[in-house]
Formats: structure tokens, sequence, C-alpha cells
């Protein structure tokens, strides 16, 4: 598979990083539980870490003063305890055996003096770029204190790609020696074919909730699929939509799904798509016995499949099996299988035949919104050439 989309942008690779402060954008977004007796927030999925490792271990190599940061939550412009990224900075510094200095700010004097300080090899992490509200509105003299910590912009930061936000799209478009990671790197060269030369059939599965959530990239996908299968608490709208009553204890979806159901039948019906729906339920939390038989048998003639949400309230074990059994048929098909979102991501996991397939994408709502085809802001800045990127408005 080649990195057509990666092509004109610069890797960690081929960037001159030895002895550079390098800014680091990275999607530490990671799940926590807590607080504990002692007040501690823990780490409950460190996958997102753990992707980011072979970029920074690299650069350790390569001699480069490492400043990295990242969000966590949605702390809304304010300083929230609970949204610090220290058990990520302890993580991480486990990890990859050194120091991880955590900063009690990610801008200002105090921190451009550390990030000065910096030996080769040395390693910052910014506190939450999200305690600024001026990081999500791409506030351009935010951009500007942020790109004054460094003199390279790296980002791997997949899953936050989609955002316009100060540290995604501001710092390079000031920062302009800049490149993607290798996670960007590995995620570009599973998701590029799916959008451009899919191996056929290419089938769709959808589950989670919210229709309305997903509704663009199902209109944009439906027009590159072979066939689109539909679960979890997502299908009781296209139930609606098409006549059917809900099985007792499901939940009623709202007007606007059922009207989202209704555009994506009509898509698929112009498209001449196959839409399959379950037939059966599990007392209406998963799929039921008939409907995995009905989608084992379509799903086994796949040569590419792309899978995002549940198909039932797979964390509960009575509830798991349909999620389950799915991925287990797959796990034994000859076909590329790429997951995206966290939640699909954690099922395939727990099913135990995650190896089984090509990909599990960091991202969520970044890999919905690559695969609608239309670019991603924290990608796109990197492709700019020379000349648009003075045309383009520069903070002040
Ligand atoms: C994610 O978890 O999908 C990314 O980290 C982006 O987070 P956001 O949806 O809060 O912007």
């Amino acid at each position: 598979m080649s990195v057509s989309t990666a092509s004109s942008i610069n890797t960690i690779r081929e960037m001159e990083i030895t002895g550079k402060r390098v800014f680091m954008r990275l999607d530490f977004n990671v799940p926590l539980s807590g607080p504990d007796a002692e007040g501690e927030w823990h780490i409950e999925d460190d996958t997102r870490i753990q992707e980011a490792l072979p970029t920074i271990k690299y650069a350790i190599e390569k001699g480069a003063k490492l400043i990295l940061s990242s969000h966590l939550g949605r702390p809304d412009g304010e300083r929230k305890r609970e949204l610090s990224l220290e058990p990520v900075a302890n993580r991480l510094a486990v990890l990859l055996g050194q120091d991880v200095t955590l900063t009690d700010d990610c801008i200002g004097e105090g921190i451009e003096l550390m990030a000065s300080g910096l030996q080769n090899g040395q390693i910052l992490l910014l506190e939450n770029l999200r305690f600024y509200a001026e990081e999500e509105a791409n506030d351009p003299s935010f951009a500007v204190k942020l790109a004054r910590l460094g003199q390279v912009y790296i980002t791997d930061a997949f899953g936050t790609c989609h955002r316009k936000h100060a540290s995604t799209y501001g710092v390079p478009t000031i920062l302009t020696n800049r490149g993607i990671g290798f996670l960007i790197e590995k995620e570009l060269k599973f998701l590029d074919p799916l959008l451009h030369n899919p191996d056929r059939p290419f089938y769709t599965i959808l589950g989670g909730a919210k229709v309305t959530d997903k509704i663009k990239t199902i209109s944009a996908l439906i027009r590159k699929i072979d066939g689109l299968v539909i679960g979890g608490a997502m299908a009781h709208a296209f139930w609606i939509a098409t006549g059917q009553t809900l099985p007792q204890g499901a939940k009623q979806p709202k007007p606007e799904d059922v009207d989202a159901a209704r555009s994506i039948l009509r898509d698929a019906k112009k498209n001449e798509i196959p839409l399959l729906l379950p037939v059966d339920t599990n007392q209406g939390f998963d799929i039921g016995s008939k409907t995995i038989k009905a989608f084992s048998d379509f799903l086994i003639k796949a040569k590419t499949v792309f899978w995002n949400g549940p198909l039932g309230k797979f964390e509960q074990q009575e509830y798991s099996k349909g999620t389950f059994e799915i991925a287990r048929m797959l796990a034994d098909i000859s076909a590329v299988k790429v997951v995206g979102g966290g939640d699909t991501v954690s099922a395939i996991k727990a099913s135990g035949v995650a190896e089984k397939f090509n990909h599990l994408s960091t991202g969520g709502g970044a890999v919905l919104e690559y695969l609608e085809g239309r670019g991603l802001p924290g990608i796109e800045i990197l492709k700019m050439t020379t000349r648009e990127r003075q045309t383009t408005p520069r903070p002040l």
C-alpha cells in the first residue's frame, strides 16, 4: 500500500531534528478513572500513548529536544485538576525509562525558558492545551506563544487532526519546518486505500448509538462501498424508518435520527447498495442469532471491511455475543480489515482477535471525517506549498 496522501508531506525521517527544539503535537486524550483514595487519576487504556512511542523514541535517538503537547478531555478553557496530563507524564516516563517533566502551563516565559534549557534527548510535556479556550478557538496569538517553544513542528495526533485548533493548525502555519510522525504515516497507509482504491467488495459495518453523528460519513461512504451493515442502537432509527416496531426494552430513537436513517435508506436504494438491518435482537441490547448468521453470510465475501461502532452493549457479557462473533468471523477471512473508534477498538480487543485485523485506528471522529474525503485540517495544513502558506493569514 502506498501513502499517496502523505507523499507531499514530510515525515520525521526526512527532517533535520538533531539538537533542535521539536514541538510535537500528540493525542494523549486517554480514558481516565478516579479519583482514588489519594485523589489520583488512572489511565484505563494507554493505546494512544503506546502508539506515540515510535515517533518519540526516534526523536530522542536523533538527539532532538522534545516539547510534547496534547489536550485531555474538554475542560472548555478552565484549569481542571482531573484533566491534568500528570497521569500521562507518569506513564510516559515509565514507558520510555526516562524523566518526563510536566510543565504547570503550556505557554509563557517560564515555559519558554524551560524549553530553551532542554538538552538533546530531554523531554518536556506541556500541561493540557485546552486549559486555554484559545486552543480550540485557534487563536493566532496563542498559536504564536506555542510556536515560540519549538523550531520544528511534528504532529502525530491523528485522533485530533479533524480539529482546526491552535496546536493542530495555527502552530504549523507558523513553524513551516514541519511534518508527521510514524503514527499518522501508518494511519494514512491503511485509510487512504479505503478512500481511493479498496479491494472489492468493500463492506462497511456501522454500530453505536446516534445516526446523526455519522450521517455525513455514511452519505459519503455510500458512493464508495458495496454494502452496508447496521447494528447497535443505531438500528432502532432504521427500524422505525422502515415501519417496524421496536423490540421490548429498546430505546426510542430521536426524530432527527429517524430522519437521518430515512435519508440513508434512500441513498442506499439510489446507489443500489445492499443495506442489512438486524432481523432479531437479544433483548434489544445485542443482535440476535439470526442476524449474526445473516451478517456473517454477507460479510464473508468481503475483500475490504471498515467497522465503526459496536453491534451491541458488548461491555456487558450477556450482550457481547453479536459483536464478538462478527469480529471472530472477520478474523478468519482474507480481507483488509480496518476498525475506527475507541469503543470499537476496545470491542475488537476484548473479542481476542485484534491481531487478525489489519489496522485499529487511534481516531474516532477523525477517521469518520477522513473517510468523508474532505481532508483533515491538521493534515491539509502540512501539504500547503510555500506560496499557499504565504497567502494564508498569519498570526500577528
Ligand atoms: C478524540 O478522542 O476523538 C480526540 O482526542 C479529539 O477529541 P475531541 O472530540 O474532544 O476534540
